[in-house]
């Protein structure tokens, strides 16, 4: 059982860390996609605040395919280079958005949305899908966020067998 009484007291970089110490201890312990997916979006959800929606699209083939995730229903297909998790399998670069409002073509699955973190999933050279947080606060990510949830994807990768179907 998780134990997330610790995280209370902790500042921003801890529980970062904590959070990826979480993840790597979930996924050592199994070995089924589905499930590690469905855990680290549990993970995201019960570490970091002031998120709306956290989780997976995957690439199927020429388009994204929504994933395990926490938040409410969303689009089930991005094509890739539209939207803002689109634009981070076609640029292969992280897409730190303060202000979703401003961005073209942002994709708005939930309005309560604002601001948003796109980590693309990349391993041996080759894009799998992406992780997704969405915040209702403008300007909510961080630098320090962004670098430790690519860690996060970092961790996933050694864990998760992307060309499998789930
Ligand atoms: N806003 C995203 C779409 C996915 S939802 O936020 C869950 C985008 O523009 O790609």
């Amino acid at each position: 059982m998780f134990k997330l009484d610790p995280i209370k007291k902790m500042d921003e970089e801890e529980r970062l860390k904590y959070m990826n110490m979480l993840l790597k201890s979930q996924l050592s312990s199994e070995k089924d996609n589905l499930a590690n997916l469905s855990n680290a979006t549990g993970i995201i959800m019960a570490c970091i605040d002031r998120l709306n929606w956290a989780g997976f699209y995957i690439l199927r083939g020429k388009e994204l395919v929504l994933g395990p995730f926490q938040g409410l229903p969303a689009c089930n297909r991005i094509e890739i280079g539209k939207g803002v998790c689109g634009t981070a399998v076609k640029t292969r670069e992280v897409q730190l958005v303060p202000d979703v409002n401003l961005f073209p073509g942002h994709i708005a699955c939930d309005s309560a949305s604002n601001s948003e973190l796109v980590i693309p999933i990349i391993k041996s050279g080759r894009v799998y899908g992406v992780l997704d947080l969405d915040s209702p606060e403008k300007e909510r990510f961080t630098e320090l966020e962004k670098k430790y949830f690519i860690k996060f994807v970092e961790i996933l990768n050694e864990y998760v067998d992307w060309r499998a179907d789930t």
